[in-house]
């Protein structure tokens, strides 16, 4: 299994407060709740590298860390968090949305849906967002570990026959668990991929 050199960079209010661009980011950002910690600590083989906790609305700030001295993996606050009142809401919103919209070195939004459900609105909204802003995205479904394979794929199936009704076709999709490690070779050959492509450019 690949090692990761992990570097944590900083926490940042804001897009505008981030270091300079300098290396290629691939942010991760869902619901709360939905497992983006615990996805980013799979990936980088670490435990406690992004705090994972059992209260949504852990991760507060843009959480930058460096991988293998050549990209930077983005942890961001998770959308839809109904407990936080709602001007702290307006603010999560307006710093996920400065991040994603004026980050020019960011090259994929990974998406994290929980592979359980059926999609939430806000998942609609804010992939239709994403779409709306021309800001490249794929699919992270989270959790597989607690269902069985033919629950999986007919999830899936829905949450994609849902997508179709405003998508003409589907974002590239990963399957994945913290907990198995299911799907951390896909996203990181997929990551390596797109950095292999800029450093031929
Ligand atoms: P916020 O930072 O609050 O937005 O949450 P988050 O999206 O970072 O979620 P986090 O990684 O903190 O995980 C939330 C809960 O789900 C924790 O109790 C995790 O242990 C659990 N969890 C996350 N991923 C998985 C997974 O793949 N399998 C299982 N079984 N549990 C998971
Ligand atoms: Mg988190």
């Amino acid at each position: 299994m690949e090692h990761l050199d992990v570097q944590f960079v900083g926490s940042y209010v804001s897009e505008g407060s981030c270091p300079a661009v300098t290396l290629p980011e691939y942010a991760f950002i869902g619901r709360s709740n939905v497992g983006k910690s615990s996805l980013i600590n799979m990936l980088c083989q670490r435990k406690n590298l992004a705090r994972v906790s059992n209260t949504p609305g852990k991760t507060q700030l843009i959480n930058i860390f460096t991988v293998n001295t050549d990209w930077q993996l983005i942890d961001l606050p998770g959308y839809g968090f109904a407990k936080v009142s709602k001007k702290q809401r307006a603010k999560f919103e307006l710093m996920i949305e400065g991040y994603l919209k004026n980050r020019t070195s960011l090259q994929c939004t990974f998406v994290l849906i929980d592979a359980r459900h059926t999609l939430q609105a806000i998942d609609k909204e804010f992939i239709n967002w994403l779409g709306s802003q021309s800001i490249a995205f794929v699919i992270v479904f989270t959790k597989t570990d607690k269902l069985k394979a033919h629950e999986i794929e007919k999830n899936i199936e829905n949450i994609n026959k849902e997508l179709l009704q405003t998508w003409a076709e589907l974002p590239q999709q990963f399957v994945t668990s913290s907990k198995t490690k299911l799907g951390r070779d896909n996203i990181l050959d997929f990551i390596s991929n797109i950095n292999k492509m800029l450093g031929e450019n």
